[in-house]
């Protein structure tokens, strides 16, 4: 799929749409927040949610003291969304539309967060091109916590074919950079009552990568 074309699909998928009828939407985002917690992220961590969309990750965050918080996505509807949920606190995160595959990275984090995002790349030259942002914008040492659908998840997510992944497939796509820490399968439930299996997957990224760059 084009640039183009992705992000107009996004777009209008957001402005259709309310936050609770997309089968992606979570009340809590549970699994990650406890991997957040898991990793030993602090208040003061700079933590990217990449493909954040109009997700309630960065609320619960903010909620929890988490003071460098920024949410990517390319639909600057869902943004807008997340920041009117939000109200006075959307100040306290901060806010890019940019496609991942494209965006230049202009700070480092030591968190990087994606559900359901990456999965969406089945072409290898955005895959590359996610990557290769991926190892500009996390700290040595820092965290990426991957979330895609499993092995024997759904084909499609919002129309569009995915790529499933289980954490091996996924560890040998990101490359030798990054340590495999933990994975483990989720089952969510959409508003409609379905299951969808994800696999989450934390990376650490290993000292030395810095060669890469
Ligand atoms: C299935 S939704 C998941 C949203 C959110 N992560 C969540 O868990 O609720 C996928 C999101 O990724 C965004 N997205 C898809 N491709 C992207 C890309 N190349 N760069 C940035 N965002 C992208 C979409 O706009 C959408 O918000």
């Amino acid at each position: 799929m084009s640039d183009a074309g992705r992000q107009s699909h996004w777009e209008n998928v957001y402005t259709s749409k309310g936050e609770n009828e997309v089968s992606w939407f979570q009340e809590n985002p549970a699994p990650s927040l406890a991997l957040i917690a898991e990793i030993g992220a602090k208040p003061a961590s700079a933590i990217i949610d990449v493909g954040g969309g109009a997700s309630r990750l960065v609320d619960h965050l903010i909620e929890q003291g988490f003071h460098d918080v920024t949410v990517l996505d390319l639909s600057a509807a869902a943004l807008e969304a997340a920041k009117a949920r939000l109200g006075d606190r959307a100040d306290k995160a901060y806010w890019r539309v940019a496609d991942a595959t494209t965006w230049e990275p202009s700070r480092t984090y030591d968190v990087w967060h994606d559900r359901a995002a990456f999965h969406f790349l089945t072409e290898a030259r955005d895959r590359d091109a996610y990557l290769a942002r991926l190892k500009q914008a996390l700290k040595i040492g820092g965290h990426a916590i991957i979330a895609t659908f499993a092995l024997d998840g759904p084909e499609k997510c919002s129309g569009l074919p995915v790529m499933r992944y289980d954490a091996a497939r996924l560890a040998q796509t990101l490359g030798s950079g990054f340590k495999l820490l933990h994975s483990q399968r989720n089952e969510h439930a959409t508003p409609w009552g379905s299951q969808q299996l994800f696999q989450f997957s934390v990376f650490q990224r290993a000292e030395g990568d810095d060669k890469f760059l």
